[in-house]
């Protein structure tokens, strides 16, 4: 079975991460397939809403750390740079349920949705410094303004996970419900949304993000620049082979 699932039905496509066996972890082929579902729900006219969904346990570990290690994303045309700004820019209703980890962009993805809604077990974290790297999806931007800086500060530099209560206290997540529920009940807020005038919702969403819209895409450029140089340096290295070979990172010497 494919690792990205796509369903249209009833004005709603549902994108669902589905490769349990790597945690949800996303690789080049996978950012791909989500650019083009985001590029077709977008031109399609009888798409009204699209929903992001994982698995109850786990909603993403983030990139796929071998992808990273062996074929890092080369300039603005990449997948996942395409996936990145299909979701800054997509004009309809963009939902997510999370469960379990969300890790790296597991969660910085979530910035660019509408409606998050999370399951109890859920775990934010976006361990970008942990592996040598700086954040991407314009996370650096939106956090801080999302959380304030020190909590952003504090998500952001040293990495450890955040959780349910806590993304729904700083505005990151919508609702929490259980996580057996939670890909139904993101579904159900759906059907509300697809049954509305969609022209209201986008110009909505327009209004709402108009005065966001090029800063974000500036820095993720920015940020995508340096996140590509970072990958090809020592520390990013010892921290991906660590993670393959199963011991943790030695940073003493980068
Ligand atoms: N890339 C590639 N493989 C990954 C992965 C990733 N991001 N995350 C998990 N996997 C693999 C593991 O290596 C493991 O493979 P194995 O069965 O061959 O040993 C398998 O998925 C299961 O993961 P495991 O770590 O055993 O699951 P867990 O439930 O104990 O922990 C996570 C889940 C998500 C907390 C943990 O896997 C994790 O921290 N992953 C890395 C997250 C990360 O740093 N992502 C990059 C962010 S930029």
């Amino acid at each position: 079975m494919s690792d990205i699932l796509v369903h249209a039905e009833g004005g709603i496509t549902t994108i669902t991460l589905n490769r349990l066996e790597r945690k949800n972890s996303i690789t080049s082929a996978m950012y791909g397939a989500m650019a083009d579902a985001l590029a077709t729900a977008e031109a399609d006219a009888a798409t009204r809403v699209v929903l992001l969904q994982g698995h109850e346990t786990v909603f993403s570990a983030g990139n796929d750390i071998g992808d990273f290690l062996n074929q890092p994303p080369q300039g603005e045309a990449s997948p996942v740079f395409r996936f990145l700004r299909g979701i800054a820019g997509f004009s309809k209703p963009l939902l997510a349920a999370v469960c379990g980890p969300a890790v790296g962009v597991g969660t910085t993805m979530l910035l660019h949705c509408d409606l998050v809604y999370a399951g109890d077990n859920a775990a934010f974290s976006v361990p970008f410094a942990n592996l040598g790297l700086v954040p991407e999806a314009a996370s650096s931007l939106l956090m801080p303004q999302m959380m304030g800086y020190h909590r952003a500060a504090e998500a952001l530099m040293l990495g450890e996970p955040f959780f349910a209560e806590a993304a729904l206290e700083v505005g990151l997540v919508n609702r929490i419900v259980p996580p057996t529920e939670c890909n139904g009940y993101a579904q159900s807020q759906a059907r509300k949304l697809a049954a509305k005038p969609l022209s209201s919702l986008v110009e909505t969403k327009r209004l709402m993000k108009k005065g966001q819209a090029a800063p974000v895409i500036q820095q993720m450029t920015d940020e995508g620049a340096v996140f590509q140089r970072m990958l090809r340096e020592p520390a990013a290295r010892e921290a991906f082979t660590a993670f393959m070979e199963k011991r943790r990172p030695d940073f003493s010497k980068v």
